[in-house]
C-alpha cells in the first residue's frame, strides 16, 4: 500500500534532470515561453469547433461559454503555475504528481495525459485536414473525393454516403511523426513566426469582420432554448447516450428529465464543454520548464500570459463570427457543405463583398493551416516528452525511450504515437475525439488543483518563487468548475474515459508497479 503512495522526493528529482545525459539547454525567455503557450493553444479549437458549437449548441452564447472555459483555466493555470515555478521539470502534471501524491497518482495523471496530448493531436489532424480540403478549393482545385476527407461515422453533407478514411489528417499526422523522428529541433525561432502568423490572421480576422457584423445577431445573448426534433417528438431518451451529457442522467435520478436541443444554459453549458479544447496547451508551457533561463520567474508568466492573451482572441473572434452567421438554432452544420470543417472560412465566403469573401477567406485559410500545424507539432512533442518521462521512471518499458542511433530522437515511443494518432484521425470524428481529449484534461487539471492544496498541507516548509493564492479556496473552485464542465459531457464520453482509465490501472498493476525505478530506493 505504501508503495503505492511512494511520493519521488522532489530533489531527487531536480537531481536527476540536471546529472542526467539528456540535460536540457536554458535558453528559452519569458517571450518565447509566451510564444510557446499562444503556439501551442490557437488550432482546431477556435477555427473549427467554435463554428460548431455557436451553429449547433450555444447560438451567440458561445461567447459565454468562452469566458466560462477562460475561469475554469485561470484557476487552473494559477495551480500549474505554481507546480512548474516549484519542479521546472519536463514532465509537467505526471512529475507534479509523482513529487506530491505519489506513484499511483503519477500513473494515472501520466495515463490521462495521453488523452490530452496523444488524442488532442489526432482531433488537431482532423481540423487541419478540414482547412486542407478547404485550401484546395480556395486554389482552383476541385473535386477532392469527400469520402477520402471524412470518416467512416461521417457522411458527406446532403447525403446518405459515409466517408471511407480522413486521409489528410492520416498524411498530416504521419509527416510530423517523421519530421520528429528524423529531429527537427523544436526552434524557437519558427515557433515565433508560426505565432506572429496566426495571432495576425486573428487580428485581421477581427478587424475585417467586424465591418460585417449585425449587432442584432448576438441578442438574444442566451438564445431561447429550442428541443432537438427526437426530443420534442420522443421526450427525454436515456438510449441517446452519445447526445445527453451526465448531467442530465444525474437529473434523471432526481426526477428531472431535460431534453436535448439548442440554446438556453444548458446549450452554453455544453458548448463550454466543447470548446474547452481550444484553450488546451496553455499547460504545455509548463513541459517546457526545463529549458527555460528563469523557470520560478518566467514560467507561471507564460502559462498565464499565453492563456491571457489566447482568452482575449477567442472572445473576440467568437463575436465576430456570431455577428456575422446568425446562428439561431436554424442553420444546420450540413448545409455549410464544404465548410463544415472551416467555418471561419465559411462566415466570410458570406459577407456581401467579393473582396473579403475571397482573399480574406484564403487568408483565414492559410493563417489556420499553419497555426494549426504548430499545435500538431508542439502537441505530439509533448506526448512524446511524457512518454519518455514515464519510460525514464520505468512505469512504461524503457524500450519505448531508447534514442535513435543517428537522428537522436526517441523514436520508438514517436512512431507509436503516430500510427495511433493517424488511425484515431482518420477513423474518428474531430467532434467525439476533441470531447475524449477534453475529459481527460480536465480530470488532469483536477488532480493538479487537489496537488495544491496536498502539497500546502504536506510540506509547508518548500517555498515555490510563485504561489497560488487564496488556498485551498481556488484550487477547491477549481476542481468544481473542472466538473462542471466534465459532466456537461456526454455519457458516451464517460463511458469512453472510464474504460480508458481502467485499463491504465490494469497496466498499472500488472507492468509499471513491479518494474517502477522508484523500486531500487
Ligand atoms: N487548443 C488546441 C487547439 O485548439 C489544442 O487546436
Amino acid at each position: 500500500m505504501n508503495k503505492l503512495f511512494k511520493i519521488k522526493p522532489i530533489d531527487r528529482i531536480l537531481a536527476e534532470a540536471e546529472q542526467g545525459a539528456n540535460k536540457l539547454k536554458r535558453a528559452l525567455s519569458v517571450w518565447e515561453l509566451i510564444a510557446i503557450g499562444v503556439g501551442c493553444i490557437i488550432g482546431t479549437g477556435i477555427f473549427v469547433l467554435t463554428g460548431k458549437v455557436a451553429i449547433a449548441n450555444a447560438g451567440s452564447g458561445v461567447i459565454i461559454s468562452f469566458v466560462i472555459c477562460a475561469a475554469v483555466c485561470i484557476l487552473a493555470a494559477l495551480c500549474y503555475a505554481e507546480f512548474a515555478s516549484f519542479i521546472p521539470i519536463a514532465g509537467s502534471a505526471y512529475t507534479y504528481s509523482y513529487a506530491t501524491m505519489g506513484e499511483l497518482v503519477a500513473w494515472i495523471i501520466g495515463w490521462d495525459l495521453i488523452l490530452e496530448y496523444g488524442v488532442s493531436t489526432a482531433a488537431v489532424a482532423n481540423g487541419w485536414s478540414s482547412h486542407f480540403v478547404n485550401f484546395l478549393e480556395l486554389i482552383g482545385i476541385h473535386g477532392f473525393p469527400q469520402r477520402l476527407a471524412l470518416t467512416p461515422f461521417e457522411v458527406i453533407p446532403g447525403t446518405q454516403v459515409h466517408g471511407l478514411v480522413n486521409f489528410p489528417a492520416v498524411v498530416i499526422s504521419l509527416v510530423i511523426m517523421t519530421l520528429l523522428i528524423v529531429g527537427i529541433k523544436e526552434s524557437a525561432r519558427v515557433n515565433n513566426i508560426i505565432v506572429a502568423i496566426k495571432i495576425c490572421v486573428a487580428l485581421f480576422f477581427i478587424a475585417v469582420g467586424l465591418f460585417f457584423v449585425h449587432v442584432s445577431n448576438w441578442f438574444p445573448l442566451v438564445p431561447e432554448f429550442k428541443p432537438s426534433v427526437d426530443a420534442a417528438q420522443h421526450g427525454w431518451s436515456f438510449s441517446d447516450i452519445k447526445n445527453i451529457e451526465l448531467w442530465k442522467i444525474i437529473a434523471h435520478f432526481f426526477g428531472h428529465d431535460p431534453v436535448n436541443g439548442f440554446g438556453g444554459w444548458a446549450g452554453i453549458m455544453l458548448g463550454a464543454a466543447i470548446i474547452f479544447f481550444a484553450y488546451i496547451g496553455f499547460d504545455a508551457v509548463s513541459t517546457t520548464s526545463e529549458e527555460a533561463k528563469n523557470p520560478g520567474r518566467d514560467v507561471p508568466i507564460g502559462i498565464i500570459a499565453s492563456l491571457v492573451i489566447c482568452t482575449v482572441l477567442y472572445i473576440l473572434m467568437s463575436a465576430v463570427f456570431t455577428g456575422i452567421v446568425r446562428c439561431d438554432g436554424t442553420l444546420t452544420l450540413d448545409s455549410l457543405g464544404v465548410d463544415k470543417g472551416a467555418p471561419m472560412v465559411y462566415a466570410f465566403k458570406q459577407v456581401p463583398s467579393p473582396w473579403v469573401s475571397k482573399y480574406a477567406a484564403f487568408l483565414v485559410d492559410i493563417g489556420a493551416l499553419c497555426g494549426i500545424t504548430s499545435v500538431l507539432l508542439v502537441l505530439f512533442l509533448g506526448q512524446s516528452r511524457i512518454f519518455f518521462s514515464m519510460s525514464r521512471d520505468k512505469l512504461i518499458s524503457p524500450w519505448i525511450s531508447a534514442v535513435h542511433p543517428r537522428f537522436k530522437t526517441p523514436y520508438r515511443g514517436t512512431v507509436i504515437t503516430g500510427i495511433a494518432v493517424a488511425l484515431i484521425a482518420g477513423f474518428i470524428p474531430l467532434g467525439d475525439i476533441a470531447e475524449m481529449a477534453n475529459i481527460g484534461t480536465l480530470f488532469a487539471f483536477v488532480l493538479v488543483a487537489a496537488g495544491i492544496i496536498y502539497l500546502r498541507k504536506n510540506q509547508p516548509d518548500r517555498k515555490a518563487t510563485f504561489r497560488t493564492p487564496l488556498v485551498p479556496l481556488l484550487p477547491i473552485l477549481s476542481i468544481i468548475m473542472c466538473i462542471l464542465l466534465m459532466v456537461s459531457l456526454p455519457l458516451v464520453t464517460w463511458i469512453r474515459f472510464v474504460v480508458w482509465m481502467a485499463i491504465g490501472l490494469v497496466i498499472y498493476f500488472l507492468y509499471s508497479r513491479k518494474h517502477s525505478s522508484m523500486n531500487d530506493i
